[in-house]
């Protein structure tokens, strides 16, 4: 029996999909622990900090207003695909997430 083309689209976007999510979430908690990460470290220029450190809508409005630029400029160098990935890895795993995450850098 032949596949109608349309089955096999599908069955072709929901592999895709699938396989996206855990990429993405996966880029963000390294943008989180490499780029967040070469600052905020225990010894580094500025505090550790954990996601669990504000609840989802503070991580949102942290990235929406650009907040960290009050205290250092960083926008310059993070893509917005990364700025992106971390605020919602950040967002994932908040104080009042599903998933709160408290130990993140060391
Ligand atoms: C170039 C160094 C540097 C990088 C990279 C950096 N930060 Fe910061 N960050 C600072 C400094 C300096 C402060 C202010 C001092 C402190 O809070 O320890 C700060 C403060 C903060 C605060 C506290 C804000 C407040 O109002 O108290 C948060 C939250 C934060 N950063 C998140 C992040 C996130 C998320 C990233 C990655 C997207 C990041 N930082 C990357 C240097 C950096």
């Amino acid at each position: 029996m032949r596949v109608p083309a349309i089955c096999v689209f599908l069955a072709a976007a929901l592999v895709a999909v699938v396989m996206v999510q855990p990429l993405e979430a996966a880029d963000g908690k390294s943008v989180y622990l490499k780029k967040c990460g070469s600052c905020h470290r225990s010894g580094g220029e500025a505090e550790v900090f954990a996601p669990t450190k504000y609840a989802s809508t503070q991580w949102v409005r942290f990235f929406q207003r650009d907040k960290h630029k009050r205290k250092k400029d960083i926008s310059a160098d993070y893509t917005p695909l990364e700025l992106e990935a971390v605020k919602n890895y950040l967002v994932d795993h908040a104080a009042d997430s599903d998933q709160p995450e408290a130990v993140g850098l060391r």
